[in-house]
């Protein structure tokens, strides 16, 4: 894991999106001409992604994305092509709703990056059968070629996705009940905290993983003890995140506050 300290969350967007620029050329190029590419092109796909971003909603990575789009904008990377899963999305919450991860994600993703919506892909949150759903998920991101570079926040409570604390590694794309803390996180989006539904879809553990490069962007004090925990602690289920310590390709971009309880 390498953890890249850098002075205010200006910093940590213009810092992480020059590394997403870097990994999505990267993709691009190991894509036209290895397994990835064949594996996506062999699956029906005629026109396979050009890379294959795993994108998170919440406050974190927002000014990530507005930084990329503006890097697109002036001809500095080009996001032709590239695809996008995101991590999570909430249950029974329809997707036009405005907070359901997929208006998030068309606002501050595909209309900020100017992807193909096509090629952008969201848990369907409001599926009847949920085992069914996740299932499918995990075989769209295969059949895309897998994951290239995963952009992820982190909870104050350690958790990726809505990976929570637990007593064990979640897997594949799976249902969860929400924690009260994250039901209170997330309430300053909704009307009234008995608003914010109580379950959502993500990505497991191990799809998370699973992606290539894993790139982790965290701001301001209220994450300094879950940062600690991520980057130093021992790897445990109690704080999800800290299982990137084992990840090969793992890149933290923090502020100096959100890093301030690292030595
Ligand atoms: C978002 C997600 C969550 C957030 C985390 C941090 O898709 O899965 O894990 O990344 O809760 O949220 P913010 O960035 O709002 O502090």
């Amino acid at each position: 894991m390498r953890v890249i300290i850098v002075d205010t969350p200006e910093e940590v967007a213009r810092t992480a999106a020059r590394r997403v620029a870097r990994a999505i050329d990267r993709a691009r190029l190991v894509r036209a001409v290895g397994d990835r590419g064949r594996a996506a092109t062999a699956h029906g796909h005629a026109d396979a992604p050009t890379a294959v971003l795993g994108v998170a909603t919440g406050s974190s990575p927002l000014g990530t994305y507005r930084e990329l789009g503006r890097l697109a904008r002036a001809g500095e990377v080009d996001l032709s092509g590239v695809a996008a899963f995101a991590l999570d999305e909430y249950v029974s919450l329809d997707a036009a709703h405005p907070e359901s991860y997929h208006a998030v994600i068309r606002r501050t993703v595909t209309e900020e990056l100017g992807l193909d919506p096509g090629l952008v892909q969201v848990p369907d949150g409001t599926a009847a059968d949920l085992e069914a759903a996740c299932e499918r998920y995990e075989r769209a991101i295969a059949e895309a070629g897998g994951v290239d570079l995963q952009i992820l926040g982190i909870g104050t409570n350690g958790h990726i996705g809505f990976n929570e604390p637990d007593d064990h590694f979640s897997k594949g794309t799976h249902c969860v009940d929400l924690t009260e803390s994250t039901i209170q996180a997330n309430s300053r989006l909704f009307d009234s905290i008995d608003d914010v539904p109580r379950q959502a879809y993500t990505m497991g553990t191990q799809t998370i993983m699973y992606a290539r490069m894993i790139l982790v962007v965290a701001n301001g004090e209220a994450k300094a003890q879950a940062v600690h925990d991520m980057c130093y602690g021992p790897v445990t289920p109690a704080c999800p995140a800290s299982i990137l310590q084992l990840h090969t390709n793992c890149v933290v971009v923090a502020d100096e506050a959100a890093l301030s309880l690292c030595e």
